[in-house]
């Protein structure tokens, strides 16, 4: 069971290649996290995964437990078991936040079989108390004039009642103060179980020291240079990014 990326190269519609051949395995188990520079790709391959729009796939494989899921749909992708918890979420106008999850839930169900609604409050309430969320936030429109740190505890909740298999979080730490990245690093550690994934992906190492990597790997230009456990985030942390360059030339 993991999440196996193989040799990815993904271009803009422009033709420029930003993935380069990106191999990676994530096994079900385990967390692993990207870390690297600004511009190297990271969110391009979470969005590539997720079945984003705007990229074309040109090489390479990306398979869930043994499933191609790159002819896969956003959609089919998601009940497949993928999640993506963006680093810019979207706001969806008009949608209240209770319905929009109460949706992607229902979508979840075999036809015919309607959602508790009564089950599905106690949960939603459940999970917004650990993230330590106001339940006016159920009557707001998704994400619409959320703060930063707001839409990304939303998008937490959302992880949290969906329970994918495969969770990839996109610089979900940046622009949280420590109590909020403290509060969702502790939702990111309630779903942490041997038959789900996680990849995350950060810029800075703040963000492990709250939620412990299996492994780390380090991208930079659209592939990944150097893999190694907990510590490669901290001598990456020391040496910045510039300690990247002997990593390229070698
Ligand atoms: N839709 C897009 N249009 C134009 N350039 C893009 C697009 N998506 C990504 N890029 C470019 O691809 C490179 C990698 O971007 P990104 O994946 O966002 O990097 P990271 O998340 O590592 O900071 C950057 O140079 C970025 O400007
Ligand atoms: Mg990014």
């Amino acid at each position: 069971m993991s999440l196996v990326i193989t040799d990815l190269h993904a271009q803009l519609e422009d033709g420029t290649e930003i993935l380069k051949g990106v191999t990676l395995e994530i096994p079900a188990g385990e967390v692993h996290a990207i870390m690297g520079p600004n511009g190297s790709g990271k969110s391009t391959l979470s969005k590539v995964i997720s079945g984003h729009e705007g990229y074309e796939v040109t090489a390479g494989s990306v398979t869930l437990d043994g499933e191609d899921i790159l002819e896969m749909s956003i959609d089919e992708r998601s009940r497949a078991g993928v999640f993506l918890a963006f680093q810019y979420p979207a706001e969806v106008p008009g949608v209240s936040n209770a319905n929009f999850i109460r949706a992607a839930l229902q979508a979840r169900l075999p036809k015919g079989q309607e959602l508790d609604a009564v089950a599905y409050y106690k949960s939603l309430y459940e999970k917004m108390d650990l993230l330590e969320m106001d339940r006016k936030f159920t009557a707001r429109a998704v994400n619409e004039g959320f703060s930063g740190g707001e839409k990304k505890r939303n998008e937490i909740l959302q992880m949290l009642m969906l329970e994918p298999k495969y969770c990839i979080l996109d610089e979900t730490d940046s622009g949280l103060d420590i109590d909020a990245l403290k509060i969702v690093a502790k939702g990111v550690n309630a779903m942490r179980s041997t038959d789900r994934g996680m990849l995350l992906i950060t810029h800075y190492q703040r963000l492990l020291d709250y939620i412990k990597p299996d492994v780390v790997h380090v991208m930079s230009a659209g592939r990944i240079v150097k893999t190694g456990g907990p510590e490669l985030a901290l001598e990456l942390e020391e040496k910045g990014y510039d300690f990247l360059k002997e990593l390229t030339v070698a």
